[in-house]
């Protein structure tokens, strides 16, 4: 497919393209692979073991492709399976590759946003049962008290199309009400899974007014542009020639299509991404 060395970008499905659209804004010279693993997804109620091997698979999938540079734009794959290929299976494959996630570029500047020093994260029961934000927060911003919510079905009813109707509003005033319920001085609300940017605009209406929200792709993108700076190693051997931008699926290509119509105004023709188990 793609010939040269594009940066990659993964999610379970099509999440992470909130991330990609501002990637590709931040860095537009670039080239890209977006892989939507669709026909898996959600990865969110999944086992360890089963999020790190499929999230493994679409990794060296995506190093076939050419990337020396993926991002995983899922927080649940960030959560369960990045330290492992960090760790554990990069050195044994090759060394010189790079992986990253979404979840300490995002704890290293929450405390930022917040005044009362309470954060409420939503996330997946992956990500929440993790405890990567609770222990990534803490880390940088000791004094901050984060606040857990799951959200099981949410990303369900996105990856079904149902984001914008009128049966999504009763799921989130549940899970709202279940996060706030937990402490009334969260003033900042993490959306800790890259599909939710999607639901925003329910959100927005069942939450009070003087709670931020913060979605995840511009402080991902400003730390991929710190990272690119810091690491001439690895930003020397991007290609940024043709600036193409390749979208891939493991299931179907049209479905895929008409959601990245949503991020991306040129019309996309995704390809079948063919991932051996
Ligand atoms: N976009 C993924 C995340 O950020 C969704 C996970 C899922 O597939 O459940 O966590």
């Amino acid at each position: 497919m793609v010939k040269n060395k594009p940066i990659g970008i993964f999610d379970s499905g099509y999440g992470g393209l909130t991330v990609f659209k501002s990637i590709a804004e931040k860095l537009p010279g670039y080239d890209y692979i977006y892989l939507g693993d669709t026909a898996r997804a959600p990865y969110g109620n999944r086992s360890f073991q089963t999020i790190h091997q499929y999230t493994w698979e679409c990794v060296q999938w995506l190093f076939k492709e050419g990337c020396p540079l993926i991002i995983l734009a899922c927080n649940t794959a960030s959560a369960k399976a990045l330290r492992t290929i960090q760790q554990h299976d990069l050195p044994n494959l090759d060394p010189s590759k790079r992986v990253l996630g979404v979840i300490r570029p995002t704890a290293e500047v929450i405390g930022n946003y917040t005044k009362t020093n309470q954060i409420g994260v939503l996330g997946t029961k992956g990500t929440v049962q993790s405890g990567s934000y609770v222990i990534e927060i803490a880390h940088f911003f000791p004094d901050i008290k984060v606040y857990q919510q799951a959200c099981p079905l949410w990303v369900p009813l996105i990856e079904n199309g149902e984001y914008d109707k009128p049966g999504a509003d009763y799921f989130v005033e549940k899970y709202l009400d279940q996060l706030l319920s937990q402490s009334p001085d969260i003033d900042t609300l993490l959306l800790g899974c890259t599909h939710y940017p999607l639901l925003i605009k329910k959100i927005r209406q069942h939450l009070p007014e003087h709670i931020k929200i913060v979605s995840q792709g511009e402080i991902v993108a400003e730390s991929l542009v710190d990272y690119l700076h810091r690491h001439s190693e690895i930003e020397n051997n991007l290609s940024r020639a043709d600036a193409q931008h390749f979208f891939t699926t493991t299931d179907d290509t049209a479905d895929f299509d008409h959601y990245a119509k949503l991020f991306f105004p040129a019309p996309v023709k995704s390809a079948f991404a063919e991932i051996k188990c």
